[in-house]
């Protein structure tokens, strides 16, 4: 164990006093702000910052245009560990030494990351027992009443990769990180060592029609306790003025059939990408095996009002255990340019990103 999780994003923005309205209506705590910078801590411990753009503690140079995570800490739990990720990073890109003993580099596909101590808080909370007909653990209970989402951890952060194989791979070799699931042509899971969470980074295909052509921020995931928890958010959201307006978003709640996860997007300002409030994800260790996905069989377990491509009941049942990692090579690039998509992937639209 290493890696404990995400410690803290970085987000770059033009109008911070926006940002900061977004992120405490969506339920994050505001620990400092100033005038050129707020930070956001979550009961976990990990962090939510925001700068503005030019502000010298953003990487340089700045990874891709417009607002979203600039950069990505990693929190680790021992000084010797660090040390380890720190030299072995540095037999592949360049790393550096800040005062404070964070370890910064950029991978190679663009993406600026930091690794850091990081004492991870343990999270208090419970969620409603579930009742079904013929079993009734809260028996005679109502659920919980709640006044509004509190977001307890950062799950996971979603990045486009131009080659998203050899990112996840980037990360496995020098951060342990480990391959959990594998939807073919789309993009990987891959789990820090220290985290039972399914996925703490998902790298989305930049081939795909819905991705831009090079590394840029996607979205990023915040676990909540149910169901409850995540439409409670959902509906302040939406009163306070932060309607949805793509498909993208609007998609509504969702469940996911990798990651057995319940959904629902919420649009970051300033075209950031999204920030999804996160529930009932499944939770592993090294005895899961990885698996090999068709996109379409392993997105949606259901949804509120399912992306065009993902509709209909001629959906294949296709997953495939891949201990192995025999589904890597037709995507694997021994060159830099694109892999053409193919089927149904060549058919994504900006209105199917919901579900990706
Ligand atoms: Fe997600």
């Amino acid at each position: 164990m290493a890696v404990l999780g995400v410690e803290s994003v970085v987000f770059g923005v033009s109008d911070l006093a926006e940002q900061v309205r977004f992120w405490v209506d969506f339920g994050l705590v505001l620990s400092a702000h100033g005038d050129d910078e707020a930070e956001f801590r979550l009961p976990s411990g990990s962090r939510l910052i925001l700068y503005r753009h030019g502000d010298t503690r953003l990487p340089l140079p700045d990874p891709f245009a417009g607002d979203g995570v600039k950069e990505t800490v990693w929190g680790v739990d021992t000084a010797a560990n660090l040390e380890a990720i720190a030299k072995s990073l540095a037999t592949e890109v360049a790393v550096t030494n800040a005062p404070d003993g964070t370890v910064r580099c950029v991978c190679p596909d663009g993406q600026p990351i930091a690794l850091r101590l990081w004492d991870k808080r343990a999270v208090v909370c419970e969620a409603s027992p579930v009742n079904t007909p013929g079993n009734h653990p809260r028996f005679n209970q109502h659920r919980i009443w709640r006044a509004r989402a509190l977001p307890k951890t950062i799950n996971h952060v979603v990045f486009f990769s131009p080659d998203y194989i050899a990112s996840y791979e980037f990360y496995e070799r020098h951060m342990g990180f480990r391959y959990v699931d594998h939807s073919r042509g789309t993009g990987v899971f891959g789990r820090a060592d220290g985290t039972n969470e399914h996925h703490s980074i998902f790298w989305v295909n930049c081939d795909l029609p819905i991705a831009p052509d090079h590394f840029k921020f996607m979205h990023i995931a915040f676990g909540c306790d149910d169901i409850d928890e995540v439409m409670l958010g959902a509906n302040i959201m939406e009163a306070k003025g932060w309607k949805n307006t793509t498909m993208n978003t609007s998609g509504g709640i969702s469940r996911h059939r990798i990651s057995s996860a319940i959904y629902y997007y919420c649009e970051i300002p300033g075209d950031a990408g999204e920030a999804e409030y996160h529930a009932d994800s499944d939770y592993i260790d090294d005895n899961w095996v990885p698996r090999a996905w068709d996109f379409r069989f392993g997105s949606l377990l259901w949804s509120n009002n399912a992306p065009p491509i993902f509709r209909g009941d001629n959906i294949p049942w296709d997953m495939q255990f891949d201990a192995t990692r025999a589904s890597f090579a037709p995507f694997r690039k021994t060159t830099p340019g694109k892999i053409a998509p193919e089927g149904k992937l060549a058919q994504l639209t900006a209105e199917d990103e919901h579900a990706i």
